[in-house]
């Protein structure tokens, strides 16, 4: 992709001063502001319509600012040099004398931290002084943005700026881990957690749907896009559009595919655009057949538990 640099310039010079931007990440689209910004943390919570208590990924581009807000750890430091600019959001503990907004964190004592990988968000992030909150640029609890296009739909004007980065390569968000003590993934996401566990070579815990929400990702009703969904479906009912893993023969105005071959990275890519999609279309529910659950198919099967919950 080309990077436009008069784009990026007029991204940063809202940034600047306190206002709200759209960001293009490998994983999806962000809503981004100054992390050490209270007025443009509490804007980002507002236009989202987020709930106060649900605290915000801070980005950056390398390790050098992050000394100034966490410390960091050897098992950090590891996955750093294997995945990092790259899909997955490390817990961290805060340190005490770090400016981030008291709002993004809501006061917690860790800091959610993350490298995306998009050229375009990587040549911004270069060059400002602060890091960037950004959580998904879609309104709270509805399926996540991977085009410039999607966070329009949401946003219309209330967003100034949408800095444009084409589709989003992954197509689901970044994968989380609590790297404080013993690893704890608590959301799965666009890195795999076979491929995490490799480099750490010690075991990791999954707790994505604890009793104590820590990471509202967690949220059981999330990703939703705004119609019933049932899951590892056969057979499909009048009205409902049918979503598949894999191209079939039969090819119906109503089946929609997540990818040719059943490739499953190819249908974490496709899964939020074709919801969205499916609603624009009025059906009145969504039936999915069975998506197998490795690789990204964990992810995609998470999602797609969790929007089914409306
Ligand atoms: O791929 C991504 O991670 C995207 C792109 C834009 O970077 N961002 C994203 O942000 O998905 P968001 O806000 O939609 O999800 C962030 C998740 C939330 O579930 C939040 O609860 C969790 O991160 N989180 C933030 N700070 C946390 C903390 N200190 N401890 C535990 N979870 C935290
Ligand atoms: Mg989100």
């Amino acid at each position: 992709m080309k990077i436009n640099l008069a784009n990026i310039k007029k991204a940063i010079n809202l940034l600047n001063k306190s206002e709200c931007v759209a960001i293009p990440t490998e994983t999806v689209y962000g809503i981004a502001g100054n992390a050490y910004s209270d007025l443009a943390c509490t804007k980002i919570f507002k236009l989202k319509k987020r709930p106060k208590v649900n605290p915000l990924i801070i980005h950056y581009h390398d390790l050098r600012k992050l000394r100034n807000d966490c410390n960091l750890n050897g098992d950090f430091l590891k996955l750093y040099k294997k995945f990092c600019p790259g899909p997955i959001t490390f817990i961290l503990d805060l340190k005490e004398t770090s400016k981030i907004s008291k709002i993004a964190t809501n006061q917690k004592s860790s800091l959610a931290v993350r490298f995306p990988k998009h050229p375009v968000t990587r040549n911004l992030l270069k060059k400002i002084k602060f890091p960037i909150a950004a959580p998904s640029a879609n309104i709270s609890s509805r399926v996540s943005a991977v085009t410039s296009a999607d966070v329009k739909d949401d946003f219309g004007k209330k967003i100034k700026y949408i800095l444009e980065g084409g589709k989003s390569s992954i197509g689901v968000e970044s994968t989380i881990i609590d790297i404080r003590k013993k690893p704890k993934i608590l959301r799965l996401g666009g890195l795999e957690d076979k491929l995490i566990q490799k480099i750490l070579k010690k075991k990791i815990t999954t707790n994505i749907n604890p009793s104590k929400i820590s990471a509202p990702g967690q949220f059981k009703i999330h990703y939703s896009p705004g119609i019933p969904i049932r899951l590892n479906v056969k057979k499909i009912k009048k009205g409902e559009a049918y979503l598949l893993i894999k191209k079939k023969k039969i090819n119906k105005a109503n089946y929609y595919f997540l990818s040719k071959e059943g490739n499953l990275n190819e249908a974490a890519k496709n899964l939020y655009s074709i919801l969205r999609i499916i609603k624009k279309k009025n059906y009145k529910s969504i039936a999915v057949g069975k998506i197998p659950n490795k690789g990204l198919g964990k992810t995609i099967n998470d999602r797609l538990k969790r929007a089914a919950k409306f």
